[in-house]
């Protein structure tokens, strides 16, 4: 509805000049004024005068009546004026010219409007320990992470993701003496991370009673930390392995990252950015430690340097981002980390505004809740923490299931239920505004019924099915809308631009998972009401078949902006 608006204001501003030519008033004022009404009676979007009323010095009512007697407008079938508002209606030549004919124009750019162009975005996400499970809780920083890059590529945006590996730090030294200790190479390359999990695991149960091995440990970091040969070689296996197996949880989620630069990247970064701290005078000593004092700011010191001289957290954040910004050049930077780290970002964001960087404002956190699981107990081999894999799986095992019964002749049943199974987790999951914690409930996320992942593939598969019998017929005939439903669609589908622009703006992927249960609720109303392929009238079926196409078009956008894989059969 923005181009709607757009047009709208142009032909508004002209009539409110017509009847008051001395009025000080802009094209844009007008387009912020523009509010969508509470029910379909009240009009597409409604233009509310009280504003007005100071400009024309007339009563809001007045205005109304006489903007609705005066407007003129190719774009809108009527104007209706009720209370000092003004309902407009969007004519139906506007729906086929700049929504149907528009989206077959544009196709995959169809809800694009470029506004990212010429700018970069850095993305810093899912970012595991390395040798500590990856869990559901990552599913929301991969999840959200990756739909806000794709959000931003769609826009324009030179977009870099960055997997911020959490790839250096004492656990390596605990793992170098549990592997020299208790280590199976063999099994380590059969099972992967979860036998690197259970070493570590091991190696704390063993420190309870046996606290040297916490210095040995410190020890083999060390060593570590001053390139022993032997130990970097364990690491760089430890971080192979690990890899290889979260690439397979990438693959299913079909992401992919441009930089895999974790934290041990910036081992030789941070000094000069500590240099710079001490010559600003920002360190401070407490207790042994370096700190940033950010009382000032109401917020607790920003650690720097333990007693013993080593970096931190903060430290390695700080030098990623001066580093990010030098190779990257940034508009904005982005880190998506669950709500709590989020006096995290907000310390060391402040120090870089206090170290000087200009671009300080350029760093922003997204933050999420926590996910708890409801239900069936999923199986783990690692204690009471849930595996993501171990959550796809169980996923994809029951939609084999329901296929098994319901579709047992499909073809590719793997693949789909593949899609499917991995797809109503994240659907699930990206449903929800980011912020709120939520409880995840297999059955629900599995249903064919409700605003789910299955529903909305099933939707998809259904316009590919309906696209697969018109194959043949002629649709190259001037379209009519002759039917409520058919106009109800167009008019969601022309929201497209604005999900992708407030789901940027508010960083909220589930803007665009809700628009996708719009869409498909509009659709499947139409598709219940509406004959299509069946349709008599050579115009009525043509132009139905289209707005299918133009369905299955916006559907396949959006899915791919969170993450959820299409297939043309279910
Ligand atoms: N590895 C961290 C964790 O799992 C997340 C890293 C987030 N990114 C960052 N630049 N600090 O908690």
């Amino acid at each position: 509805m923005n181009n709607f608006k757009k047009a709208v204001s142009n032909d508004l501003f002209d009539c409110i000049k017509a009847i008051s030519p001395d009025a000080v008033i802009t094209e844009n004022d007008i387009l912020g004024m523009f509010e969508y009404p509470p029910d379909a009676n009240l009009g597409d979007i409604a233009f509310p005068c009280f504003k007005l009323s100071r400009i024309l010095r007339k009563a809001p009512t007045i205005i109304a009546q006489m903007i609705a007697r005066e407007f003129k407008s190719d774009v809108v079938s009527k104007v209706e004026s009720v209370n000092g508002y003004l309902n407009i209606f969007v004519s139906s030549s506007y729906l086929v010219d700049n929504v149907l004919i528009k989206i077959e124009n544009e196709k995959e750019k169809y809800g694009s409007d470029g506004s990212g162009v010429g700018k970069v975005a850095v993305f810093d996400y899912s970012s595991p320990n390395v040798a500590k499970p990856f869990h559901i809780g990552h599913l929301g920083t991969t999840v959200i992470g990756h739909s806000l890059k794709m959000l931003h590529q769609f826009q324009g945006y030179e977009c870099v993701g960055i997997n911020y590996l959490g790839d250096w730090g004492t656990q390596f030294g605990k793992l170098i003496v549990a592997y020299n200790m208790w280590g199976d190479k063999e099994a380590i390359e059969k099972n992967g991370v979860d036998e690197l999990v259970a070493l570590y695991v091991k190696f704390h149960e063993e420190a309870e009673a046996n606290p040297e091995l916490n210095q040995l440990a410190r020890n083999e970091f060390t060593k570590l930390e001053h390139h022993d040969e032997a130990n970097i070689a364990l690491w760089k296996w430890f971080v192979d392995i690990s890899l290889k197996e979260y690439k397979k949880t990438y693959n299913q989620l079909g992401i992919e990252f441009d930089s895999y630069k974790g934290e041990s990247f910036y081992t030789d970064k941070m000094p000069a950015q500590i240099e710079k701290l001490k010559e600003m005078n920002l360190l401070k000593l407490d207790q042994g430690a370096s700190i940033v004092d950010l009382e000032e700011y109401n917020m607790p010191p920003c650690l720097i340097l333990k007693k013993d001289g080593s970096t931190l957290y903060p430290t390695r954040d700080i030098a990623a981002a001066v580093y990010r910004k030098e190779a990257y050049k940034f508009d904005k930077c982005i880190y998506v980390t669950s709500a709590g780290q989020s006096l995290h970002f907000a310390q060391w964001f402040k120090v870089v505004e206090l170290m000087g960087y200009d671009w300080y404002d350029q760093l922003v956190h997204v933050p999420y809740g926590t996910v708890s699981i409801n239900g069936e107990k999923l199986a783990t081999r690692t204690g009471n923490v849930i595996l993501l894999k171990d959550l796809f799986a169980t996923a994809i095992e029951k939609v084999k299931e329901i296929i098994n019964e319901k579709n047992p002749e499909l073809p590719d049943k793997d693949n789909v239920a593949e899609a499917v199974g991995v797809g109503s987790v994240i659907f699930y999951y990206l449903y929800n505004n980011r912020i709120k914690d939520i409880n995840f409930v297999m059955k629900d996320a599995l249903s064919f019924d409700g605003n789910t992942g299955p529903y909305a593939q099933y939707t998809y598969a259904r316009t590919c099915g309906i696209l697969e019998k018109s194959a043949g017929m002629d649709i190259n005939v001037a379209p009519v809308l002759t039917a409520g439903e058919e106009t109800e669609l167009l008019k969601v589908l022309s929201k497209f631009n604005e999900a992708v622009r407030n789901a940027i703006k508010e960083y909220e992927p589930s803007v665009i998972t809700r628009y996708i249960i719009d869409v498909c609720s509009a659709f499947n109303k139409f598709y219940h009401n509406c004959q299509i392929v069946s349709a008599e009238d050579e115009a009525v079926r043509a132009t139905r078949i289209r707005l299918t196409k133009a369905v299955k078009t916006v559907l396949g956008s959006a899915f791919e902006l969170i993450c959820i894989k299409k297939t043309e059969k279910i």
